[in-house]
């Protein structure tokens, strides 16, 4: 096992490498998904993917495609998530949001780009390998990303605006916004490595409830973190009447159910004969996170 920021290194690396291996894209259209693509970010669900993958004794290099191409897919879900139709916001990993520099259609372009050729590396990544691991890793990806996933919970999320907040809605919002984006790269991951369903299913209940504790955090952080620090605005969640944990359960409540389910989450690891330490690591720091 790497560190974090060994991990986080080899995605900064690779990423670059990766969208350049496409071939040749239009200079707007380059330069509009690499300016979000480039602006840093935790790389947090790439290095997931990888740390997973590790841990289960897979290939670092096999791993590579699909852990850029899901960081591919969570930046197109930011740019989309920032335009005027969405969330209508300004600053983004502590630069202009994508379509303050390029204009609205670039930034739809730019979002459509990212996710197409996450789709493509992927399937070109797996139609490389001899067995059927690539294949269902991507099917994985693609289905937290989509139509019952992620998409699936930002449409409940802008949906329910102003709406009455209630547990069930704002939990199934968090469970496909954001865990699905993370327990993605954990089932991806361990499916890449070779693991067994049982080990895939233990991999699936950690992710889904890193992701819940990561939004409740997300929640807090609206409301309480330092805007500098973030790199993106705060205090929009209540002006948009968005459905929040903080919403349902205020301040304290989100900080301590955000701490049950990393609890619950680190449990769920206990199900692994593998070394779960950088995962259970990586969980508790989620509680800490100030960007
Ligand atoms: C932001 O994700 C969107 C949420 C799901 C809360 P991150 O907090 O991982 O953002 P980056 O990738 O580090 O910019
Ligand atoms: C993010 O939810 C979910 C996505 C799929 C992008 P938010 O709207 O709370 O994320 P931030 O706070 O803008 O990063
Ligand atoms: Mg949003
Ligand atoms: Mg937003
Ligand atoms: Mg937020």
């Amino acid at each position: 096992m790497k560190t974090y920021a060994a991990y986080q290194a080899m995605v900064e690396e690779a990423l670059p490498r990766q969208l350049a291996s496409l071939g040749s894209i239009p200079e707007p259209l380059h330069q509009a998904m690499a300016y979000s693509l480039e602006a840093g970010g935790k790389r947090l669900r790439p290095v997931l993917l990888l740390a997973a993958c590790d841990m289960a004794g897979g290939s670092l290099e096999e791993a590579m495609p699909f852990a850029c191409a899901l960081e591919m897919i969570h930046t197109y879900s930011l740019i989309h998530d920032d335009l005027p139709a969405m969330d209508n916001d300004d600053l983004r990993r502590g630069r202009p949001t994508n379509h303050k520099v390029f204009g609205e259609a670039m930034a739809i372009l730019a979002g459509d780009g990212l996710l197409s050729a996450a789709g493509e590396l992927m399937l070109s990544a797996a139609v490389r390998m001899d067995d059927q691991r690539g294949v269902r890793a991507a099917e994985a990806i693609l289905r937290r990303a989509g139509v019952t996933g992620m998409v699936a919970g930002q449409t409940m999320d802008v949906t329910g605006e102003g709406s009455e907040p209630t547990i069930e809605k704002v939990s199934y919002i968090h469970l496909h916004k954001t865990a699905d984006l993370l327990t993605a790269p954990i089932e991806a991951g361990l499916l890449l490595a070779g693991a067994s369903g049982e080990q895939v299913r233990a991999g699936t209940e950690f992710g889904q409830r890193l992701g819940l504790a990561f939004q409740m955090v997300d929640d807090v952080l609206d409301v309480q973190g330092d805007m500098a620090v973030l790199g993106k605005t705060t205090g929009k969640d209540a002006e948009q009447g968005k459905l929040t944990w903080v919403s349902v359960r205020e301040l304290d409540g989100a900080r301590e159910d955000a701490r049950a389910q990393v609890a619950l989450a680190v449990k769920a690891l206990n199900q692994l004969d593998m070394d779960t330490n950088f995962l259970k690591t990586l969980a508790q720091s989620t509680l800490e996170r100030v960007q």
